[in-house]
């Protein structure tokens, strides 16, 4: 790369280094008060240089420059992987276009709580992935599924909600029974006392497959029997991702997931959304973005990317978890296997039903209920770590008592049989004899 300076000197950089740090260059030339006259490609093949912005070379200020001066056009093709729009602040040329903007007429972006093209993308994938009208990309799981209460709920409205959910979102719902929600919690077969505290209530809340026990609800009875009741069915998918489940095809009207899980794959990104009819998901954005419980273009970016492998890594985490529960289940040392996936599972055949592609990559299992047993084990294993999230390429154990159920008072635990020696599997997608002999060699050191 040669530049032409007005002294008639010709500056020549390596091509490799101009190119990297283009700018830099013409900024520091510049700046010893040259004017640049103009620039060659000392290349064939290489695209002639462009500012993208005319007055740049007539920058002299360093403090403009190093504000305004980084240019590029846009280019007339496109990426292969959308770019990250990593930018909260977005300009318009006059008051017209903020109209525009505002109603839609015009694509573009108003500021970044309201979302940038990278929310957009993941929205729609997710939306589509459900087979649903619209979806909210949210900070985080909980904050999809606060958007979602915050959004569609109000101060004299009832929730019923099954017993068997995570934890956190129990939590939220006692919370929210502070301004006034009425709240209560059923189990998911018990279908009478479901007939009598649906009445009158607005919403019905349910998990696909629950955490931690892996309880299957038979989600098109119960999704009629909150419809004849007036009320809508929100239900948590993260255990099951779209590649298990499509609740809005069993009936659901909303449709949540933790995108921090199964779907983004690599427990790199704290992400959540939800998706439905529009007239339900509007009211949902409109609180995600007027209280910030928006996420941000990169981890959007990263859940899309992490999107295009789902289908790959649930079909050998899924196989790999129905051997491992066959596998635990034969083994001395284990007192029972809670897997959708098993006969003696208590949901297995509805399971059957509202399931695809098998039974998920989620296991739970029983050890004898003994603190310093339950650390043996988890001190012997290899692969296997103990960490308190799931959903990733990486076989986890969770210990509900200690983590995410560890804020239900004893007696909640207890009713749930969540005690000391429950564990809950995330399973991976590793070799399946390693994830054996993992679990092999820490169980027989018992
Ligand atoms: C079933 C279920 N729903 C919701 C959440 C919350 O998701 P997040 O951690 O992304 O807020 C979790 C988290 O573990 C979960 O397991």
């Amino acid at each position: 790369m040669i530049f032409n300076l007005e002294t008639g000197i010709f500056v020549t950089f390596e091509e490799g280094e101009i190119n990297a740090r283009l700018e830099t260059g013409i900024s520091l030339l510049l700046e010893t008060g040259l004017t640049i006259l103009s620039v060659h490609d000392g290349t064939e093949h290489f695209p002639p240089y462009d500012a993208g912005c005319d007055s740049l070379w007539t920058m002299e200020s360093l403090s403009t420059l190093v504000v305004h001066g980084a240019t590029a056009k846009t280019p007339a093709n496109h990426p292969v992987s959308l770019p990250i729009y990593q930018s909260a602040s977005w300009t318009f040329s006059d008051l017209d276009e903020v109209d525009a903007v505002y109603s839609g007429e015009k694509p573009g972006v108003i500021y970044g709580r309201n979302g940038t093209p990278n929310h957009r993308a993941l929205e729609n994938l997710f939306a589509r992935l459900h087979r649903a009208e619209a979806g909210v990309a949210c900070a985080s799981g909980m904050s999809a599924l606060s958007a979602a209460f915050l959004g569609l709920l109000s101060q004299e409205s009832k929730v019923v909600a099954s017993q068997d959910l995570y934890g956190s979102t129990l939590n939220v719902l006692h919370d929210l029974r502070r301004f006034g929600l009425e709240l209560a919690t059923v189990e998911i077969t018990d279908f009478d006392r479901m007939h009598t505290e649906l009445q009158g209530a607005q919403m019905l809340v349910l998990e696909t497959s629950s955490n931690p026990r892996l309880r299957i609800p038979d989600l098109p009875r119960l999704c009629t029997m909150a419809h004849q009741a007036g009320a809508v069915v929100l239900v948590d998918n993260t255990f099951a991702s779209p590649y298990h489940c499509r609740p809005t095809e069993h009936g659901a009207d909303i449709v949540m997931e933790s995108l921090t899980k199964f779907i983004s794959g690599h427990s790199d990104v704290m992400i959540g959304a939800v998706a439905g009819r529009h007239r339900l998901i509007e009211p949902i954005r409109s609180v995600a973005v007027r209280m910030g419980l928006v996420s941000n273009p990169h981890e959007c970016w990263l859940s899309v990317r992490g999107t295009e492998t789902l289908e790959v890594r649930m079909q050998r985490a899924s196989s790999n978890a129905a051997e491992l529960a066959h596998f635990l289940a034969g083994h001395s040392k284990v007192r029972q296997v809670h897997y959708p996936g098993l006969t003696s599972h208590p949901d297995h055949l509805t399971a059957r039903q509202v399931l695809q592609n098998g039974f998920a990559a989620m296991l739970a299992f029983e050890l004898e209920p003994s603190r310093q047993m339950l650390n043996n084990f988890l001190r012997g294993l290899g692969y296997i770590k103990l960490a308190l999230s799931l959903g990733g390429v990486n076989t986890t154990l969770s210990h509900p008592a200690t983590s995410s159920h560890r804020f239900l008072s004893p007696d909640e635990r207890e009713k749930l049989g969540l005690h000391d020696g429950f564990l809950r599997m995330s399973v991976g997608i590793e070799n399946l004899n390693d994830l054996k002999s993992d679990l092999e060699q820490a169980l027989s050191g018992l």
